[in-house]
């Protein structure tokens, strides 16, 4: 069978064993959320992944079904993986982390982003001597460098915050950055300059071309640190300045809040919430693509797509849930699964 027999359909088998039978590179985003170590009971008996009796084994069947997603993902595609961690006699694991290691090691995919799961209703904890566990990560790996990415798409509530935030530029714009131009030790020439480019910034941002900007002047602030300073530190030592501007994206980060998703009308015990799931496919996919999730449970991924105009492949080992996720495709319409 090839991926595009699959198409749009919760197939019933072992994730492993199903992938196999997909096409290399017929896939534009995978999105999943395996099963917690030694945490639920799926009711897989001991066939599913999570029942491993230690934690390596939970690891190599996690990494063997994540490079099979590799394989069938386009170069131009994204694997999503949430991955939830555990306490063991008192003590976290690290799984998520201990899991996102061993696929960066194998230098087959780049890890692009670590998003954090906010929960806005976390489980409460009986221990008096922990803080309460609330976040998740969510990895974005991609295959190459040219992967699809739609920031405008993701979270557009934020840009009408932004928007209405950046309605009226203050007249102030700008205004210490001229003094502090003045107060440098930059020569005459680099002043000049630094301002000229200055005003520039300032009508672009009355002119509604970029959200606000930054400046940083030689002897003033420090040399930037780290990552992407190369450039911008040249800047600065070479002109006396540099200006980074700021696009209408300035609240779009790695973290990402949700409560856990209730679950009035759905069996399943560990359902991640549509909302994140819809976010992430307007992010890394476009109308008509495949998403795949291989551990499907209630179909959530598949919702969201099937939502989006995008087309899914759903799979579960657990006949009772690939029955759920299509009920619950079957029952649903838009309005009332994404906004309720
Ligand atoms: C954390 S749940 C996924 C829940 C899903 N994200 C949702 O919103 O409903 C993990 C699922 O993986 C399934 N599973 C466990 N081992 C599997 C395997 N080897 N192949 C396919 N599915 C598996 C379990 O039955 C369970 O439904």
């Amino acid at each position: 069978m090839s991926t595009g027999q699959y198409k749009d359909k919760i197939v019933l088998g072992d994730g492993l064993r199903i992938l196999k039978k997909l096409e290399a590179d017929s896939v534009d985003l995978v999105i999943t959320s395996p099963p917690y170590f030694q945490q639920r009971d799926y009711g897989n008996g001991l066939l599913g992944i999570g029942n491993e009796e230690t934690e390596q084994e939970y690891l190599d069947n996690l990494l063997a079904i994540f490079f099979e997603c590799v394989r069938v993902t386009k170069p131009t595609g994204t694997i999503v993986y949430n991955v939830g961690d555990k306490y063991i006699q008192g003590g976290l694991r690290l799984l998520p982390y201990r899991f996102a290691a061993k696929v960066i090691e194998s230098e087959k995919v780049f890890l692009v982003n670590d998003i954090k799961w906010m929960k806005l209703n976390p489980t409460p904890r009986q221990d008096k001597r922990k803080l309460i566990q609330s976040t998740e990560p969510f990895f974005i790996f991609t295959k190459s460098k040219q992967y699809y990415f739609d920031l405008s798409s993701y979270l557009k509530h934020l840009d009408v915050l932004n928007r209405s935030r950046n309605s009226k530029p203050s007249n102030k714009l700008g205004k210490k950055y001229f003094e502090l131009i003045d107060k440098s030790d930059l020569s005459e020439d680099e002043k000049n300059k630094a301002k000229k480019k200055l005003k520039a910034a300032i009508q672009s941002v009355f002119a509604g071309e970029i959200s606000s900007f930054r400046m940083k002047i030689r002897g003033i602030h420090k040399l930037a640190y780290g990552g992407q300073a190369g450039g911008r530190n040249n800047q600065i030592i070479n002109n006396g300045f540099t200006i980074i501007k700021i696009r209408g994206d300035k609240l779009k980060r790695d973290v990402i809040e949700s409560p856990v998703e209730i679950t009035k009308d759905n069996k399943h015990p560990a359902v991640y919430p549509l909302y994140i799931v819809q976010e992430l496919i307007k992010l890394l996919s476009q109308a008509g693509a495949i998403v795949l999730d291989p551990f499907v449970g209630s179909g959530t991924t598949c919702l969201a797509a099937r939502n989006l105009g995008r087309h899914y492949i759903g799979i579960d080992i657990n006949p009772e849930y690939v029955e759920l996720a299509n009920n619950r495709l079957k029952g649903s319409n838009y309005q009332h699964e994404l906004f309720l």
